[in-house]
């Protein structure tokens, strides 16, 4: 028995099923039914009972996914787990001799399964503290245990591979709102920067006096962000700048059309976050990339309503074909504090 296990926004499910299967087809895996229940925060894809995690994990990454959060391999399903005792038909389907770096006791990010948190905190300790008895428990193990509620009485449990998952339980990257910040937008920002760069790129790559160019700046959680680093912004918004960003040094407030914008020289980051159809963005996109306006960018896609699978694609390529001959790389990734939107990361040559 095997599935992969992905995580995602409640909402989001069809679109993980299709892009998992997708993936997973495309690298050779012997596929079987894929669910992912609307508003469930979840998608299981069943995999041929000859598959290993080694095999499905090795194919299928949770980077290059962009609407899963999160990306593992259950080798068990557990139901009708007592209430009394749910400790041990777990124990008794830990995968054989496998020693693990840790284990997340996990539930969906849905209205339904954050009523389960409590009861995965519970069982967190407990078996943590089997694994260490049992000498099972190694910070060097490539392999990290997963238990996964998705109702009181039952669970799947699994394997993650450390290096190929999402390094947060529950795929959420929890940060801080700074008191000072001038909108809740900052957090997707820093979110996309520890989603796509390491943290000695985000050193090397974000260094005071760097040059930003931030299209769609208001009311500039963004600029803001940025020029706290002592990056300097040109800042581009008809729209009014919040009193706490520096109204002058390292931002300069453009009232202007991001859409006519272009900068004097390229610049180290362009930063793009107007609301409109996404294929007007992927093409303002694929001017900058194209002209070589900047090093690097991170952009919001905003999705339809409906056939959002199809218009992500739509975007995506018309961004790629204007690259083609290029040597670039270009990522995407629907973020936790992203809504109805995925967040663009691209560099292209230096
Ligand atoms: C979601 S807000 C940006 C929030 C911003 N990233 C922050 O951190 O505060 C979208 C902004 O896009 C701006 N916008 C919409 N169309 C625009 C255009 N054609 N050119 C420039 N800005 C535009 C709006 O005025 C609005 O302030």
């Amino acid at each position: 028995m095997g599935h992969l296990i992905a995580y995602c926004r409640a909402g989001f499910e069809k679109e993980c099923a299709q892009e998992l299967a997708e993936q997973s087809r495309h690298a050779g895996l012997p596929i079987g039914e894929i669910r992912g229940q609307a508003g469930s925060a979840f998608v299981t894809l069943k995999l041929d009972a000859a598959t290993s995690w080694r095999q499905s994990l090795a194919a299928v990454h949770w980077r290059s996914l962009v609407f899963a959060r999160q990306l593992w391999h259950a080798t068990a399903r557990l139901a009708g787990l007592p209430r009394g005792d749910r400790l041990a038909p777990l124990l008794r389907a830990l995968p054989a001799g496998e020693r693990f770096c840790g284990v997340w006791v996990e539930h969906p990010d849905s209205q339904a399964g954050r009523a389960l948190s409590p009861l995965a905190r519970a069982l967190a300790g407990p078996l943590h503290q089997h694994l260490v008895d049992a000498r099972r428990l190694d910070g060097d193990s490539a392999l990290r245990l997963h238990v996964f509620f998705d109702t009181s009485a039952s669970a799947w449990l699994g394997v993650g591979l450390v290096a190929a998952s999402a390094p947060w339980p529950l795929g959420i990257l929890r940060l801080k709102m700074p008191a000072a910040a001038p909108s809740r937008s900052i957090l997707k920002l820093e979110e996309a920067l520890h989603i796509f760069l390491g943290g000695e790129e985000r050193k090397r790559l974000l260094k005071p006096g760097m040059t930003v160019v931030d299209l769609g700046a208001a009311p500039g959680g963004w600029t803001w962000w940025m020029a706290r680093r002592g990056l300097r912004v040109i800042a581009v918004d008809n729209g009014a700048l919040d009193r706490r960003v520096p109204g002058s040094g390292d931002v300069e407030h453009l009232r202007a059309d991001g859409f006519a914008f272009k900068p004097r020289r390229r610049v180290d980051w362009l930063l793009c976050d107007i609301v409109e159809q996404p294929s007007r963005i992927a093409q303002l996109m694929a001017a900058w990339f194209k002209r070589g306006d900047c090093r690097r960018a991170i952009f919001n896609l905003k999705l339809p309503m409906k056939r959002r699978q199809e218009e992500f694609q739509r975007c995506r390529t018309l961004i790629e074909a204007g690259l083609r001959g290029r040597v670039y790389s270009l990522r995407f990734k629907q973020l936790y504090h992203d809504r109805e939107e995925v967040t663009g990361f691209y560099t292209g040559e230096n």
